[in-house]
């Protein structure tokens, strides 16, 4: 019988379990046995390797997290460990290897891929940092979870007249920054594409200021280049200002937990669909995704050079509704 191995490797998303469900149940269905390669890389070289069945994949559609975990491995990133975990697929007669995971998730998998290994992608990251698709697993989960810390810190921010930084993450993508900035009505949203200066926003606080507004909600990612000391030099500078009471929140690891939304489930269920349908089609080295609400399918190699464009209409839009 012809066999699959499905792993999930780097970050964990909201959404990852949805999208191993998808690839075991349709495996199944359609006569493949499938193994589970626990821990990501470093798993598949340890031979944490486990046989899945229908009832493995039960249950899990609404949790987050990812029931094969996850992790990151340095031996995988050499060659001779990627050889070693050729000869242990062999020895399973695991022929297709699905990938869950990122950036660098997908590097491994194309690796892989020129060894012999037939290899399929789906994006799973709260970064929504590859370009090739309009969103990844994960990340509408992640941003419905900053934007209800957003929410509740507005509460309290309003109360007491406050700014409130709520530093995000992301990476080097300011996707999550963007959409929740948005989506929350943040004043301000500094992003890693963008380079704003802390000054900037001093500025930006004080029109605020003389407008009448009491309070206001900075969204700032982590990997903001334009103010080097981050969150505590926002906030040294702010401080400064009259009626400036500064608080920070980092967000931090609650932004990679919690069920995942609809949205999430059902790319999910959708993109693991279609790894299978790849391999039934004897495809190997792509990665699925979503282009115009449309599931589509790359070369991974390809789809890896391609850069993310920051959408600065979106940036643009915010900044005029937060005057
Ligand atoms: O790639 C997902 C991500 O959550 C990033 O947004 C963040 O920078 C990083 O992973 C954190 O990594 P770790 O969980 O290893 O601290």
């Amino acid at each position: 019988m012809k066999a699959i191995g499905v792993l999930t490797s780097g970050g964990d998303a909201p959404g990852m379990n949805a999208a191993i469900r998808a690839v075991v149940r349709s495996a199944i269905y359609y006569g493949y046995k499938v193994y589970g390669i626990e821990k990501g890389y470093k798993g598949l070289l340890d031979e944490e390797i486990v046989e899945m069945d229908l009832s493995s994949v039960g249950d899990i559609i609404q949790r987050g997290g990812t029931i094969l975990k996850s992790s990151r491995s340095e031996e995988f990133k050499t060659e001779q460990g990627r050889e070693k975990a050729v000869e242990i697929l062999e020895k399973y007669g695991i022929e297709n290897l699905v990938v869950i995971g990122g950036d660098g998730s997908f590097h491994g998998a194309n690796l892989l891929s020129k060894l012999g290994v037939s290899t399929i992608g789906i994006p799973g990251t709260i970064d929504n940092d590859l370009a090739y698709t309009d969103y990844t697993i994960g990340f509408d989960t992640a941003v419905n979870t900053i934007l209800d810390a957003i929410s509740k810190i507005r509460d309290t921010s309003s109360s007491h007249d406050r700014v409130n930084i709520v530093e995000v993450m992301g990476r080097n993508c300011g996707d999550l920054a963007l959409y929740a900035g948005l989506a929350g009505g943040a004043e301000s949203i500094v992003v890693p594409e963008i380079e704003i200066k802390t000054e900037e926003i001093v500025k930006r606080f004080r029109t605020t200021q003389k407008r009448g507004k009491k309070h206001s909600i900075i969204v700032l990612a982590e990997g903001a280049t334009g103010i080097k000391g981050g969150a505590r030099e926002l906030k040294d500078a702010l401080a400064e200002e009259d009626n400036a009471d500064v608080r920070i929140t980092v967000l931090g690891h609650v932004q990679r937990g919690g069920a995942p939304s609809s949205a999430d489930r059902v790319l999910a269920s959708k993109l693991g669909n279609k790894a299978v349908e790849l391999i039934i089609e004897g495809k190997s080295a792509r990665a699925v995704g979503v282009k115009d609400n449309k599931v589509i399918e790359m070369d991974i190699e390809e789809a890896l050079s391609l850069k993310k464009e920051f959408d600065e209409e979106i940036y643009e839009m915010a900044k005029v509704l937060s005057i």
